[in-house]
């Protein structure tokens, strides 16, 4: 079983073979999509918003980013795992960037970090990944700055916004990025992108054309009511749970949970 690193995305792509990823946040969940053979699993900063009880992304801490990277590294055999540098630790400088990073590395255990932006952290990319750490860009609707985008909107969508976007990812690439994630991005301005790049672009919400897709992994199973249109619900593991626990309860309530199986003779 070879670990997946990032030349083997980029020879995915030359390849025209897909890349899956989904986010992982724990042990278990990771070693079930690692084990499933799931080329990149994501501690995303949507943490916050999906787990942690938080309405959006911007208040996960690097220590929290640090606590959920590391359950997922442990359990992981195959998988790259890239970490996320949350709202607050990286935009400040190249330095800034680096020392979270570094972090997320070795406290984190994590094999590559992704932060938002375009061309105003190329500087930090580059000094990033000349320090030996992998980057993932993310383009497009970036969550920590929906203060500024105006709410969960597509982006890219006109000429000048798509040349903008475009231009980033280009300079995202040059400074060393091995991927860029295309997030609420419309599905033509998505594939030029992609054909243009020579490494992968992965999508989210940015139409078929992308290199490899995302998704937020409990989007993807189903574990609350609602997800985004892009999102595709595989399972709907939030019903499967709530079943489970009114049996539960009923067993206990009635007696007919536990049994002489389920308990210590003397
Ligand atoms: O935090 C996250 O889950 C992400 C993906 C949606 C790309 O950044
Ligand atoms: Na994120």
């Amino acid at each position: 079983l070879r670990r997946v690193r990032v030349h083997h995305l980029r020879q995915a792509k030359e390849r025209g073979e897909r890349i899956t990823m989904l986010t992982a946040y724990d042990a278990p969940t990771a070693r079930i999509f690692d084990e499933a053979g799931t080329d990149v699993l994501l501690v995303g900063d949507s943490v916050a918003d999906n787990f942690l009880g938080h309405a959006t992304t911007l208040p996960v801490t690097v220590d929290d980013m640090i606590r959920h990277t590391r359950a997922v590294t442990s359990a992981v055999r195959r998988s790259l795992v890239v970490a996320d540098l949350p709202f607050g630790s990286y935009e400040a400088s190249p330095a800034h960037a680096h020392a979270t990073a570094v972090r997320m590395m070795k406290e984190g255990g994590a094999h590559a970090v992704k932060f938002e932006g375009g061309r105003r952290v190329a500087e930090h990319v580059h000094l990033v990944v000349s320090s030996g750490i992998p980057v993932m860009g993310h383009l497009g609707f970036t969550p920590q700055s929906e203060n500024v985008l105006g709410g969960k909107r597509v982006q890219g969508r006109g000429d000048e916004a798509a040349e903008r976007l475009s231009e980033d990812a280009l300079a995202l690439q040059e400074a060393g990025a091995f991927a860029v994630v295309l997030e609420m991005v419309p599905a033509p301005l998505a594939e030029r992108i992609t054909e243009v790049l020579s490494v992968p672009t992965i999508g989210i919400g940015a139409g078929p054309a992308c290199d490899g897709q995302v998704l937020v992994w409990s989007d993807m199973a189903g574990l609350t009511d609602w997800s985004p249109r892009f999102a595709k619900r595989y399972a709907e593991i939030g019903a499967t749970l709530g079943a489970a626990a009114r049996a539960y309860n009923d067993e206990v309530r009635s007696g007919a949970f536990p049994t002489d199986t389920h308990s210590f003779a003397e």
